[in-house]
């Protein structure tokens, strides 16, 4: 009887869950015992010398995983008969620092045990520890991901995304993935760290419309400081600024005390604030960094799932950048 039980309860699990029951924390114990330190050191080393990485590696994983699920298909490069995941327009400023930190986790692991660790499982535990690195929550990286044998540039829209659409469209996205409007805007809160080139905002501070010069909803003296930083953007490009001006390079709830100041960049950070669907949560994160840590990794864990290819799905890729 309690066999029989046992089955019935697994079975259960499974058919609830499959991609996470075919996951594991601990996938790589036999396989590739060096997994998670090969990992860990890469990814010190890497943030070390380039700064940038926690927040390129992030966005990163955000955009592999929200079109089509976390297969590593951002990552890889277009072809002459083939353009990319990573050549759609919305990807084109997924900065380099997150790429090259997989490469190099990746040349490390098919050193230590060739053919074995996916690329899509490289950079969700890279993600993972590079959070942890800048201040952020631990939270557990089920492994056994596989890497997809498709990446094209046609299958992204509609599946990111972006500041200026409506908050509706946004909280859509998310929810035809499986996440609810808290995990949304605990998710959001990776706007904690990294930047926004200028073009992504520069509509909402110069001429914003008749009667006003820049969104209202900004701070008057942030707006002007947006104003001075981004004024040369149209000659140089690469001109960005902070997400969260006040504690940019740490991982905390500090990006969520800024929107009610008018402190937020993007028009979506503004929107999280204004919009009453959303906004009861940017309140409780802002007063309880805790709540904030435990919403945003269950979130993250559940983002780490979506889409998961296992088993004989997919491939284990020997570069990441092309399917094999
Ligand atoms: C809610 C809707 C969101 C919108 C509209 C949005 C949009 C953007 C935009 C336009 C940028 C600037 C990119 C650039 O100029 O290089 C950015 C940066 C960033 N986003 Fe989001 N994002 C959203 C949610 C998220 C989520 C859910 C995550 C992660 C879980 C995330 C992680 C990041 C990170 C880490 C950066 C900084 C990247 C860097 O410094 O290189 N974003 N986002």
């Amino acid at each position: 009887m309690t066999t029989i039980l046992i089955f019935l309860f697994t079975a259960l699990a499974f058919l609830l869950n499959p991609s996470e029951s075919r996951l594991s924390l601990d996938f790589y114990r036999q396989s590739c015992p060096q997994f998670s330190k090969i990992i860990q050191d890469t990814v010190t080393n890497k943030q070390i010398t380039s700064p940038t990485t926690a927040a390129a590696t992030l966005r990163l994983f955000l955009h592999d995983c929200l079109p089509n699920g976390c297969d590593a298909s951002v990552l890889v490069s277009s072809t002459a008969f083939n353009r990319a995941e990573r050549d759609h327009e919305i990807n084109l400023s997924l900065p380099g620092d997150g790429f090259d930190v997989v490469v190099r986790a990746k040349t490390a692991l098919e050193l230590a045990c060739p053919n074995t660790v996916s690329c899509a499982d490289i950079l969700a535990a890279a993600t993972r520890d590079l959070v942890v690195m800048l201040g952020g929550p631990y939270y557990n990286v089920y492994l056994g991901r596989r890497d997809s044998r498709i990446s094209k540039s046609s299958l992204i829209d509609g599946h990111l995304p972006k500041p200026a659409m409506p908050m509706s469209q946004i909280i859509e996205i998310f929810s035809s993935k499986g996440f609810t409007v808290e995990e949304m805007v605990a998710l959001s809160g990776a706007h904690t760290i990294g930047f926004s080139h200028c073009k992504e905002f520069t509509s909402d501070i110069y001429n914003y419309s008749k009667s006003f010069q820049y969104d209202p909803q900004y701070n008057p003296r942030f707006a002007q400081g947006l104003q001075k930083a981004c004024a040369d953007y149209r000659n140089n490009p690469t001109l960005s600024v902070f997400n969260d001006i006040m504690t940019p390079n740490k991982f905390d709830n500090v990006y969520f005390q800024n929107l009610p100041k008018g402190l937020g960049l993007l028009k979506s950070d503004h929107g999280l604030f204004t919009d009453p669907r959303t906004r009861p949560f940017v309140e409780k994160f802002a007063a309880d960094e805790k709540s904030f840590f435990q919403a945003f990794s269950q979130a993250m864990q559940k983002l780490s799932l979506v889409g998961v290819q296992t088993g004989r799905r997919g491939e284990i890729r020997h570069r990441c950048d092309q399917i094999n």
